[in-house]
């Protein structure tokens, strides 16, 4: 079976790393993984020339998720959530369905150090990368889910584009539904959130002295351009757990700051790397993955 990840850059990806030792824990010898440069203007085409030489799924990473979910005939609920695809797989009539594994490799990654069922989590973010773990956030049904970002109006988008009409779909019981908030930095800094809207109740609980979470999740591109995120120390409750999207070969940025506010656990993004391959892999193939060794040896050649 021949599955590939397109992107444009393409030459740093893990991926066919990943695939390659998740393959072989199966022993599927025909499993085979390819990275494929795809031309900016050239993204579908690639696509439709994989299938026809006989390609069965794909990956997709920037900058071409928004074009992959346009392609997708059909799609999973949380690709539609997220507005972007980042697994393809091809379908018996020769479609493709489009899904996005992204939130769920994140939300994989955050369970093994611990549920996120009545916890209070505070999204930093509101692009794509924030959008696309939405859904699975929510469904691990947290106390609380604040999302805060330096242009508040785009977080208000997350909010009424994939929050309320989730709330509005769930069929969970009143009494367990997250309840959400919109926040910017600033006040985040500031303190308390007078003009947060929803949920205001639980956010009043939280104490008149600054809000405090218990999972605090970085999904801004900031430190890509050197800045600091201006978060205030206090946003870190007792035990909190400090999550990157990002990773490298030394610690991000955001998970110093964090580990100077006091934070102990501190966790970069190379586990949502390999959840979110684990995932499509599970899509592909009908088999789940052990994440942990793999984890093990990309941490180890980092
Ligand atoms: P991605 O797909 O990686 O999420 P994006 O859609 O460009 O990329 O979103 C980048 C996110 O990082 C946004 O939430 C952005 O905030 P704005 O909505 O205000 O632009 C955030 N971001 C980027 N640089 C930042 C900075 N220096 N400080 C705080 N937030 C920043």
């Amino acid at each position: 079976m021949r599955y590939a990840v397109f992107g444009n850059p393409i030459a740093h990806s893990k991926s066919p790393q990943i695939h390659a030792a998740f393959a072989a824990q199966f022993g599927l010898a025909d499993f085979q993984y390819d990275k494929l440069l795809a031309p900016l203007d050239g993204f579908s085409s690639a696509v439709h020339e994989f299938v026809a030489a006989g390609g069965a799924g794909c990956n997709v990473t920037v900058p071409f998720k928004e074009e992959a979910f346009r392609l997708a005939g059909s799609l999973s609920a949380r690709a539609k959530a997220a507005g972007a695809v980042n697994t393809l797989q091809l379908l018996e009539d020769g479609s493709l369905f489009g899904d996005n594994t992204d939130g769920a490799g994140l939300v994989a990654d955050l369970l093994r150090h611990g549920a996120l069922e009545g916890k209070r989590i505070l999204l930093l973010g509101a692009g794509g990368a924030a959008r696309g773990t939405l859904l699975p956030l929510l469904a691990e049904a947290p106390a609380l889910l604040v999302i805060a970002n330096r242009t508040e109006a785009k977080a208000r988008v997350l909010v009424d584009e994939v929050v309320t009409p989730w709330l509005a779909a769930t069929a969970l019981p009143v009494a367990r539904l997250p309840q959400y908030g919109v926040a910017t930095f600033d006040f985040l800094v500031g303190g308390v959130p007078l003009e947060l809207q929803g949920g205001a109740d639980p956010l009043h609980e939280l104490g008149a002295h600054g809000l405090q979470f218990d999972v605090v999740i970085n999904a801004t591109s900031a430190s890509l351009g050197g800045a600091v995120i201006p978060l205030a120390d206090a946003v870190f409750a007792p035990g909190a757990l400090a999550y990157d999207m990002m990773y490298g070969k030394d610690e991000t940025p955001f998970l110093a700051q964090a580990r100077v506010a006091g934070v102990t656990t501190c966790i970069d993004g190379l586990g949502m790397l390999v959840g979110q391959a684990a995932e499509a892999f599970a899509l592909w193939t009908g088999r789940r993955p052990d994440v942990a060794p793999v984890l093990a040896s990309l941490r180890a050649a980092l």
